[in-house]
């Protein structure tokens, strides 16, 4: 990796001038700019820290740098920037180097780390419906991101398959379905049962203390309700894994909200014994420890100009522990089971509150843990219609995630019948799944995930934008370069090695080389975001390198090094893809 040999010799540098400066903020990162150089780095905040006027600092690091190997003139820039331009040998050599081991620029971490992802995580009993499709996309990306970069991953899917939803469901399934229909149950069943006896709880306050003795009996072991619950539970997983298979998602554990169970007590009473929680109101709960400022501190919250006490709820009135309980009792087990150096919890942003309040109780209850352990709440924000307005049918129902995909895979292959209605339908059907799964996912992670995102069929499916589809296009053309060689007989014969010698080659070149540090910096930030923009970014340098440098009409020597930047870029594009869960097709 040319960026970090950089960063050494930077650090070796800074060593000799300041031998007590801290190194492990001193980076070298691509310039945004190619007019400044291919990447620079920083000395300002060093200069700041010494006290020294960052010039004369940077001045004097550069008089120290030996990079005449890899590097133009190192230039001084601004107030404190030092600029490395790469000499087209060394980029070169790196590229070939790419090109011989198939080592995509990047390397597998030299301290691998355990990563807990809990993601999708969708609550039975209610169809997946899109709200869930960001954090399956989001997670599974993020999953195969640090699995690629040599971490440990464990995902496990965190199924709401616990709570009072199964009062409703439990006397809906004994008073509205036949002994033929419970046979013969759907999810969609499940889902009209609870609004049809949450109607009638509505309606009829007896009705809903039935639910509720329903609930009771379940909690309580009740072997009947639990034979229900199961079979609710196995109709729900089928749906979900349909929806899975097509997503091409899968989970090593799905242990669920209800795998806690035994442990909730436990938890409570640990608490209580620490003097964490406490009784209050006839529940408990745990109040701010006033450790961190009013602003930060997740057990407070400003009312009136006051910060008043905004407590973690973990035991309620009716002895029912709740979602914080299970989330407490879930991080325990992950510590105790795995040892992970970090977990990551994917869900949507309205749930903020509630991890900075597990976090927080956590650290109170496990410290030793908590200082070993990263917690990270990776949240997003909500998908929109065109209208701009929680997307929706037209009659204003959620959209399911099976019909979403459904129309993604129709409208697909609208496209694909247009472009290639020479194909036998079975391989246009093919094209057409691989293209509509694939541009839903790419749609859904290419925003800033913070920010809500409008859906539209239109820009996901578009040829132009920066889209899942335009991507595959890119990458199917160069796949395309290699089979037209084939045919002129042309020889791909690759022992030249790769130079760089154009602009274009020299502008795609340098972009390939980021490939391994956008992945660390993605999975740093949890943003495969930063991958679809280099993606796009990628596709675009490579058409105007395709453009104005001739590949299978060049003279051998330019026209094997050529074929290799292309074979670069078409690997690069695939893998990138590849942890963005998206499939790639050789030909569209
Ligand atoms: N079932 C929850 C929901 O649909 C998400 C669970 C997320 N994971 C967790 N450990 N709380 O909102």
């Amino acid at each position: 990796m040319l960026y970090l040999t950089l960063e050494k010799q930077l650090h070796a540098a800074v060593q000799t001038v300041l031998p007590e400066a801290a190194l492990g903020t001193l980076q070298v990162r691509p310039c945004a700019d190619p007019k400044f150089g291919d990447y620079q780095c920083n000395l300002m905040g060093l200069a700041k820290q010494f006290q020294r006027p960052p010039r004369p600092l940077a001045e004097q690091v550069k008089a120290q740098l030996a990079v005449s190997e890899w590097c133009e003139a190192v230039e001084l820039a601004g107030a404190g920037f030092l600029n490395f331009r790469l000499r087209p040998e060394a980029m070169a050599r790196e590229l070939e180097q790419a090109a011989q081991t198939g080592a995509l620029f990047f390397t597998s971490a030299e301290c691998p780390r355990t990563v807990v992802v809990d993601f999708s995580s969708p609550n039975v009993a209610k169809p997946m419906h899109v709200g869930h499709i960001r954090s399956t996309i989001l997670g599974d990306s993020l999953a195969r991101i640090l699995r690629l970069l040599g971490h440990r991953v464990i995902t496990d899917n965190h199924l709401g398959d616990w709570g009072t939803q199964f009062g409703k469901l439990l006397l809906g399934w004994k008073q509205r379905l036949t002994p033929d229909a419970r046979a013969r149950a759907t999810i969609d069943d499940l889902e009209r049962l609870y609004k049809e006896v949450n109607a009638a709880c509505e309606a009829d306050p007896a009705q809903l203390e039935a639910a509720k003795q329903e609930l009771v009996k379940l909690q309580q072991g009740d072997p009947e309700n639990l034979t229900i619950w199961q079979k609710m539970i196995e109709l729900s997983r089928a749906e979900f894994d349909a929806i899975y298979q097509r997503l091409g998602v899968r989970f090593d554990y799905t242990l669920g909200e209800s795998y806690y169970n035994p442990f909730l007590k436990q938890v409570v009473q640990d608490l209580l014994r620490r003097g964490i929680a406490r009784e209050s109101d006839g529940a408990v709960c745990v109040f701010s420890d006033g450790q961190c400022p009013p602003k930060e501190d997740p057990f407070l919250i400003q009312r009136d100009g006051q910060w008043v006490p905004n407590p973690c709820l973990i035991l309620k009135s009716d002895g029912a522990a709740n979602y914080a309980t299970t989330d407490l009792a879930t991080l325990d087990y992950r510590w105790r089971t795995w040892r992970p150096d970090e977990i990551i919890y994917v869900t949507d942003g309205r749930q903020q509150l509630h991890f900075r309040q597990v976090f927080a109780v956590f650290a109170r209850w496990q410290p030793e843990a908590a200082a070993h352990l990263r917690l990270a709440h990776v949240w997003f924000g909500s998908i929109l219609g065109e209208d701009g307005k929680p997307f929706k049918t037209r009659s204003g129902e959620t959209i399911r995630l099976s019909e979403l995909l459904d129309e993604a895979e129709e409208r697909a292959l609208a496209v694909v019948n247009q472009k290639n209605p020479e194909l036998p339908e079975e391989e246009r059907r093919r094209i057409a799944r691989v293209v509509g799964i694939g541009a839903v996912k790419y749609a859904d992670l290419l925003p800033n995930r913070q920010s809500d995102y409008v859906f539209s069929w239109e820009k996901m499916l578009s040829l132009q934008g920066n889209s899942a589809v335009y991507l595959l296009y890119a990458y199917a053309r160069i796949r395309s370069i290699f089979r037209k060689g084939v045919e002129q007989g042309v020889s791909l014969e690759t022992e030249a090695p790769v130079q760089v010698t154009t602009a274009e080659e020299r502008a795609l070149g340098r972009h390939l080389l980021n490939f391994g540090l956008v992945l660390r910096i993605a999975a740093e930030e949890y943003r495969p975001n930063y991958l679809c923009n280099y993606l796009y970014e990628l596709a675009g340098l490579f058409a105007r390198f395709f453009e104005q440098c001739p590949v299978l009409k060049s003279e051998p020597a330019v026209r094997a090094s050529r074929l290799k930047l292309c074979d670069l870029t078409a690997r690069v594009l695939k893998q990138g893809l590849e942890v963005l869960g998206i499939e790639t097709l050789e030909q569209i």
